[in-house]
């Protein structure tokens, strides 16, 4: 994480830089990247692990399951996704084949730290207010650090650089709960940490 972001002056810009990403062998693979969306100044930065099976292929960010639990909780938490700019700590698809299926992989910390570079052009662009990390490869991303979510998580944490993080579970973590209390229960608190967005001064 030590390079410094490039001089990227627009979204459109940087859409087309990252078009072009080699930093990491993940671009070898991946259908397209996938670039952050959003207003170009948003009071909150959204950010999640990669893109998955289905925004690989349809090039946006948060569009297959894990999309759709996070748009209930941002409706539940009275966040409207037009007013955020939602990307990825990792911009390309990692994944490991098995027969037709794709089965997601974590990204590791290498390529985690190469594509920090993209983030940090988003935050010098949209100049978020809050950085909401979704997950705990995106809290390694946007704080530097691998910090426990569990311990962290529902409460501003001011950044060595000078923006505030809130950290949260990633949606795809509820998916993946199978007793429906837990799962409920989880949904709730996951709500209630997105709503300290909505509570906090700009
Ligand atoms: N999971 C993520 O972290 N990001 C996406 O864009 C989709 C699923």
């Amino acid at each position: 994480m030590d390079e410094q972001a490039p001089d990227i002056r627009s979204l459109k810009a940087l859409r087309t830089a990252e078009a072009a990403c080699t930093r990491c062998p993940l671009y070898k693979n991946a259908t397209q990247v996938v670039s952050g969306e959003g207003p170009a100044r948003a009071r909150i930065l959204m950010v999640g692990e990669q893109p998955g099976d289905q925004e690989d292929k349809q090039g946006h960010p948060f569009v297959g399951p894990a999309g759709r639990v996070l748009q209930a909780a941002l409706d539940d938490a009275g966040i409207s996704r037009g007013e955020i700019f939602i990307t990825n700590a990792v911009k390309h698809f990692k994944f490991e084949p098995r027969g037709k299926r794709r089965l997601h992989k974590r990204p590791n910390a290498h390529e985690i730290d190469q594509c920090h570079w993209w983030l940090d052009a988003e935050r010098k662009l949209v100049k978020p207010s809050i950085l909401v990390a979704l997950g705990a490869t995106a809290v390694r991303s946007v704080s530097g650090h691998p910090l426990p979510i569990n311990k962290i998580r529902g409460r501003l944490i001011d950044l060595a650089d000078g923006g505030r993080m809130l950290a949260t579970i990633h949606p795809s973590y509820i998916l993946r709960i199978e007793d429906e209390a837990d799962k409920r229960a989880q949904y709730r608190q996951f709500v209630a940490d997105l709503k300290v967005c909505v509570k906090t001064p700009a």
